[in-house]
């Protein structure tokens, strides 16, 4: 994730075999006694990467609660972000007067199915996809942008924002994205200058799908 955000945020990835570590008693008891043991061990290394990329900022490994909408707490100025998929984990961390937001993502890269489609695809964004080049799975890059997008408009609006909601447009030479969002969601949203406009970047590797964006602060 390093290569896709900038240089203020900083970044921790885990890979398969560094999934464990210890978790604050703040954030044990947001995970609660009856996760199963997968849910345990993708929230810890979310933890464990979060407080590295803590450490890299220069600043002490504090406890990362979940709200009861399971968003992630962050400690008083910083933004930050998380995601695991099978194998891999990352997290992001920057100082709030220097990044609004910032959000992040992680998906197998994989065909999604006809169903899955539609609902994560608008038609703009199907003919988009019909005059990309052949090899990648598009669609599951317009799925991760949007996970991403929702992971950086939620902690900023508060509110909830569907798949339909952001028009996503992929460059595909520059490894480039922007979500725009839907005039109705901005009209509605509760806080003063809602972003309308998300733009971050996404790289394919082999069965990974990763995107990142962030927000700077007006
Ligand atoms: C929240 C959501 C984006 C997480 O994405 P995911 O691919 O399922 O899972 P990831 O592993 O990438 O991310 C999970 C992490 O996201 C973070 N997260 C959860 N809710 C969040 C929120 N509201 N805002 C920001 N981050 C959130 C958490 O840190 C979570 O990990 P943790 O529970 O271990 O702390 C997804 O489950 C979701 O609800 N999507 C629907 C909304 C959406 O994407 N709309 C598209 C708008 S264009």
């Amino acid at each position: 994730m390093r290569d896709l955000l900038p240089p203020a945020v900083a970044v921790a990835v885990a890979g398969p075999d560094d999934w464990s570590g210890r978790l604050h008693a703040a954030e044990a008891a947001c995970l609660g006694d009856r996760a199963v043991e997968s849910r345990r061990r993708d929230f810890t290394a979310g933890r464990m990467c979060a407080r590295r990329a803590m450490a890299a900022l220069g600043l002490p490994p504090a406890a990362v609660p979940a709200a009861a909408d399971r968003s992630p707490v962050w400690p008083a100025g910083l933004v930050g972000t998380i995601t695991h998929t099978r194998g891999y984990c990352a997290a992001a961390v920057a100082r709030s007067d220097e990044i609004r937001a910032v959000g992040m993502d992680a998906e197998q890269h994989r065909e999604l199915s006809a169903g899955v489609r539609r609902l994560i695809c608008l038609p703009e964004e199907d003919e988009q996809v019909a005059q990309l080049p052949p090899g990648i799975h598009w669609p599951a890059v317009i799925f991760s942008a949007k996970e991403t997008v929702y992971k950086v408009w939620h902690p900023v609006v508060g509110n909830w924002l569907d798949f339909h909601d952001a028009l996503v447009r992929l460059d595909p030479d520059a490894g480039t994205f922007t979500a725009r969002i839907s005039p109705a969601r901005v009209a509605e949203a509760p806080v003063d200058h809602p972003p309308t406009l998300i733009s971050g970047r996404f790289a394919v590797d082999t069965d990974l799908v990763r995107t990142a964006a962030t927000l700077t602060p007006r």
